[in-house]
């Protein structure tokens, strides 16, 4: 028999909504969409007099059903895996984007579901000499790779916005060896900022920002693994421990969606001294993010986008 596992998704955003399932397919062999079905109470609610008793709805008519319920929020997908590691794994991605989503294991067993979703990470060749390598195949420290534990499933460099914020950094940022400070904002695992200390030979602090404790935890353990390539100073912060900051940073991450890069983007663009990149970005989003932080009056311009799949990351440059 066969066992599968389900994720249901409540996204509103349907661009979003469809580059997460093409991520689940891409990374995490989901096997197929359940789509929500019409009941006919809901279909008789929205259309009232003009319901239909019986036989096939016109094409017009449906989608006119389909775009009310969108508008109300009420569409689920439901993604399915045989595979409950690749399931665990792609909730764990869901987490890193601070998405909500419910899993149901048909059978049970959600219990076992284990870490072995963690082997699928492979080394990741960012450029000819940045490289990110799993924990796990440490054997001594080289100053092209860094060494990634992905405990919340993210940051392993596999997703595009990671590895967009990466190239950024390493072929766009001519003077990187003279960066002493960087916030890591929204560091998840941790990989940006090690891979700022790793690459910049000047970085005296980093301070990694999340909301989740566990991510902080997760980038703690990380630091330590990339002991020789850490900043002599290292801070994991909380939102509430904004007094601890600096007042601003050389390099700024920020690896968040869009809707958060919005919601924080005084503290993003106050913080940012020199160079500011941000991902967490669907393609063809990146031009709201310009436009929307042009309007806050700050001398940041952007000067680099790169775009992978689905996904798009901007370099900010302060000018004069
Ligand atoms: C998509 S992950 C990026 C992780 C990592 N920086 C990377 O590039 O792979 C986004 C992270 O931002 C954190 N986050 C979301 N909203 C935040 C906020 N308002 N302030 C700080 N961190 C936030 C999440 O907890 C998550 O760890």
């Amino acid at each position: 028999m066969n066992h599968y596992y389900f994720i249901e998704l409540d996204i509103k955003d349907e661009q979003l909504l469809s580059a997460i399932e093409a991520e689940a397919f891409k990374s995490f062999g989901c096997e197929g969409v359940q789509e929500f079905t019409l009941e006919e109470e809901e279909v008789d609610r929205i259309l009232g007099e003009r319901s239909y008793s019986g036989g096939d709805l016109p094409l017009e008519v449906l989608e006119e059903v389909e775009q009310t319920l969108i508008a109300e929020g009420k569409v689920k997908r439901t993604l399915y895996f045989s595979d409950p590691t690749q399931a665990q794994g792609f909730i764990e991605f869901l987490r890193g984007w601070g998405l909500e989503a419910n899993a149901k294991a048909q059978e049970g067993e959600v219990r076992d579901w284990n870490e072995n979703w963690k082997k699928n990470f492979k080394t990741i060749e960012v450029t000819s000499s940045f490289s990110i390598v799993p924990s796990w195949e440490k054997k001594e420290e080289d100053g092209d790779k860094i060494f990634i534990y992905p405990g919340m499933g993210f940051g392993t460099g596999n997703h595009e916005t990671t590895f967009l914020c990466l190239k950024l950094m390493l072929e766009e940022i001519e003077d990187l060896n003279s960066i002493k400070t960087c916030l890591d904002f929204g560091c998840g695992s941790g990989i940006l900022g090690i891979g700022a200390s790793r690459k910049s030979q000047s970085l005296e602090r980093v301070d990694y920002l999340d909301i989740d404790q566990e991510a902080l935890n997760n980038t703690e353990y990380n630091i330590g693994f990339n002991s020789s390539a850490e900043a002599k100073d290292n801070k994991l912060l909380l939102p509430s421990d904004s007094d601890k900051m600096l007042s601003s940073y050389d390099l700024v991450f920020a690896n968040i969606l869009k809707h958060t890069l919005l919601e924080q983007a005084d503290t993003i663009l106050s913080k940012t001294g020199k160079y500011l990149i941000v991902s967490g970005l669907l393609k063809g989003q990146e031009q709201d993010i310009c436009v929307a932080y042009k309007q806050y009056g700050t001398k940041l311009e952007p000067v680099k986008t790169l775009i992978k799949n689905d996904w798009s990351a901007v370099l900010f440059k302060r000018g004069l």
